[in-house]
């Protein structure tokens, strides 16, 4: 199947399977709670994440208003959804790919550049502590397979079954036909993100999935791949993505969102610029989803996506909210 394609047929690979949790995911952008401004003003500390995961920014600020770091804070903050079964996009309970098998990916940085990935990990719940480990305790960035599995036992994490029932019952179910039924803004990427600035102002970021589900054995996507899904340059800002992964990796879109800024753009500035270089690149198709969100340094943000229903979380001391994105389709 020539690349594209297979694109185009992964972005609706579970269309008629699981739509019903992704529009759930995506409805919830009709929240009446009170947004933020589209660029907000500056205040620090604060944690940002695509979509809702509202437990997960609540947690990083438990971390944040008490005075911790901004890694300590996005460690922990995507750690909540890498436990949720619920969460069929991320850690235990996420989607197999086609042969049966829960491959995770996660990344993580800190305000001194350095960073740690893992790479279709099985077998681990928490990809993101590894991915940390990684950084911290080896003159590594990435780890892959059983190599990081092994790591992971090396360091005292646990051997647990991340195929929960319901996502085995809907493997089963896609195996049956595996058809692709193209409907737009219907994917599997409820990829978290996270961006977080602490009290003294270092910023840091952590990244986490299952990928793309019933992904070909082996895959990896954009999330744990440092300057696609994750990029964090203390200096300037910082800012992750979700969405089709093989499109992020294609234009290295956190790293140019984050260059984008360091030119002068705005946090929403750099993020809809870096759609747009993905718009380029796609001219003839554009049925599928990406979305950014991005942080500089004085704490102002912006998010930017490519079909409406991208929202993202943000936690700082002038509240909790979930903040509609605005898209390049329908904008
Ligand atoms: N953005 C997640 C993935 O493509 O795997």
């Amino acid at each position: 199947m020539r690349r594209r394609k297979f694109l185009k047929n992964s972005s609706t690979i579970t269309a008629g399977l699981i739509s019903a949790p992704i529009l759930a995911s995506c409805q919830e952008t009709k929240s009446v709670e009170p947004t933020a401004s589209k660029e907000s003003i500056g205040i620090k500390p604060i944690a940002i994440c695509t979509w809702n995961f509202q437990n997960a920014t609540a947690k990083a600020w438990e971390v944040l208003k008490d005075g911790g770091r901004s890694l300590d804070a996005v460690e922990q903050g995507v750690m909540i959804e890498e436990a949720d079964v619920n969460n069929q996009t991320v850690g235990k309970g996420g989607r197999p790919d086609r042969n049966g098998n829960v491959t995770l990916d996660a990344c993580i940085m800190d305000k001194d550049g350095n960073c740690g990935a893992v790479l279709c990990m099985q077998n681990i719940a928490h990809p993101v502590s590894v991915a940390r480990k990684v950084m911290e305790d080896t003159p590594h960035v990435m780890l892959a397979g059983k190599g990081a599995e092994q790591f992971a036992y090396e360091k005292g994490f646990e051997k647990v079954d991340l195929l929960t029932e319901k996502s085995k019952q809907e493997w089963l179910e896609w195996k049956k036909t595996s058809q692709y039924k193209p409907i737009i803004n219907i994917e599997n990427h409820d990829t978290i993100g996270m961006l977080a600035i602490d009290k003294f102002g270092d910023i840091s970021g952590a990244c986490t999935t299952s990928g793309m589900a019933y992904k070909y054995g082996g895959r990896v996507g954009d999330s744990p791949i440092i300057g696609a899904g994750l990029f964090i340059d203390n200096e300037v800002g910082g800012a992750t993505a979700t969405g089709v992964g093989e499109e992020v990796v294609r234009t290295v879109g956190s790293f140019l969102i984050v260059e984008l800024m360091r030119q002068g753009k705005s946090p929403q500035e750099a993020c809809e610029e870096g759609v747009k270089r993905i718009i380029a690149k796609n001219k003839d198709n554009t049925d599928f989803q990406i979305g950014f969100i991005a942080i500089n340094k004085k704490g102002e943000t912006g998010s930017y996506c490519i079909q409406p229903g991208f929202t993202f979380r943000q936690y700082s001391k002038e509240g909790h909210v979930n903040n509609p994105s605005d898209s390049f389709i329908n904008s």
